[in-house]
């Protein structure tokens, strides 16, 4: 059939609609093609931004036996400030399962928490024994109190007052919470994907916690960020300028009907760039290891 037949049938064209209907309605929390992505090229079950010790460390340098190493950095800093090895640890937006290995493999009592129904099937595939919650955060029900919660590049997904209600929800009393995760220092900026630095401060205040810890770690995530946007610079704009440039020779005609498609597409890469974008984050964010307690 030729490459415009569908687009003079009319069945064909209703079969669109409905197909566009059925896939428009996808819940993002559910099934987050981006953090996907992530999880095919990194192999160690890590979904964030990982801490490296020497911040000076060239992209062209950076391995991606590197950036899985820093992961696993990132997660041991997080485990030593565990320090009530009795009761249960809740891992709260818990990926592909990474850190709860790595806490399960120290013999604390761990279970983890995602919407995303992807993650969770792969976790009860592969952790057997793991308790696992199919929720987002928000709707979390427990009977049982946890001693630790732990948001590992997860509440920027969290309204922060649902984040902090629930929190005092289903912790112990002298529970700990720890969160790391990126903050944005401005209401400017192209990427508004982080809750506001001065907006958690308060919130801190306002549900009476204390932070026991802190650390600015923007420096250490820095090179996960720079080694992003090498190769989205000298790999993946060039490959999609060559195969722009391509179908604007072979199939004219087509390159010339795509181009709002191309602009659309063109529209998000800059979106997308902004984000791994080092400088840009380093303006705009500050990326956060905070501990907290609750002010008794
Ligand atoms: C960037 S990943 C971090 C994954 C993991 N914590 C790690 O460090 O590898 C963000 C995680 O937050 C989860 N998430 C998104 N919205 C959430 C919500 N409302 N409540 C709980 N988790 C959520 C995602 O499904 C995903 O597992």
């Amino acid at each position: 059939m030729s490459i415009l037949g569908p687009f003079f049938n009319p069945v064909e064209w209703v079969k669109a609609h409905k197909f566009n209907k059925e896939n428009s309605k996808f819940d993002k929390s559910s099934y987050d093609l981006e953090l996907y992505l992530y999880s095919k090229i990194l192999n160690n079950n890590m979904l964030h931004w990982g801490y490296f010790e020497d911040t000076n460390v060239l992209p062209e340098t950076i391995s991606l036996k590197q950036v899985e190493d820093a992961q696993v950095n990132y997660a041991n800093n997080i485990i030593e400030q565990i320090t009530d090895t009795q009761n249960p640890v809740l891992d709260v937006g818990c990926g592909m399962g990474g850190l709860a290995q790595l806490m399960l493999k120290k013999k604390l009592k761990v279970e983890v928490l995602t919407p995303n129904k992807n993650q969770i099937q792969y976790i009860n595939s592969n952790f057997e024994g793991l308790v696992s919650h199919n929720c987002k955060f928000e709707q979390f029900e427990s009977e049982q109190k946890f001693g630790t919660v732990i948001n590992s590049e997860s509440l920027q997904y969290i309204s922060l007052d649902d984040a902090f209600k629930k929190a005092d929800e289903i912790m112990l009393s002298n529970g700990r919470w720890i969160i790391v995760d990126y903050f944005r220092l401005n209401e400017t900026g192209i990427n508004k994907s982080a809750h506001l630095l001065k907006n958690f401060n308060e919130k801190l205040e306002e549900y009476n916690w204390k932070k026991v810890y802190e650390k600015d770690i923007t420096l250490n995530v820095l090179p996960t960020i720079a080694f992003a946007n090498m190769y989205y610079t000298r790999i993946l704009l060039p490959v999609k300028h060559y195969a722009f440039e391509k179908l604007r020779f072979k199939k004219g005609w087509l390159f010339y009907l795509t181009k709002n498609l191309r602009e659309t597409i063109d529209k998000k890469i800059v979106k997308e760039k902004a984000a791994i974008d080092p400088a840009q984050f380093v303006n705009e964010k500050k990326y956060m290891f905070f501990v907290l307690e609750k002010n008794i």
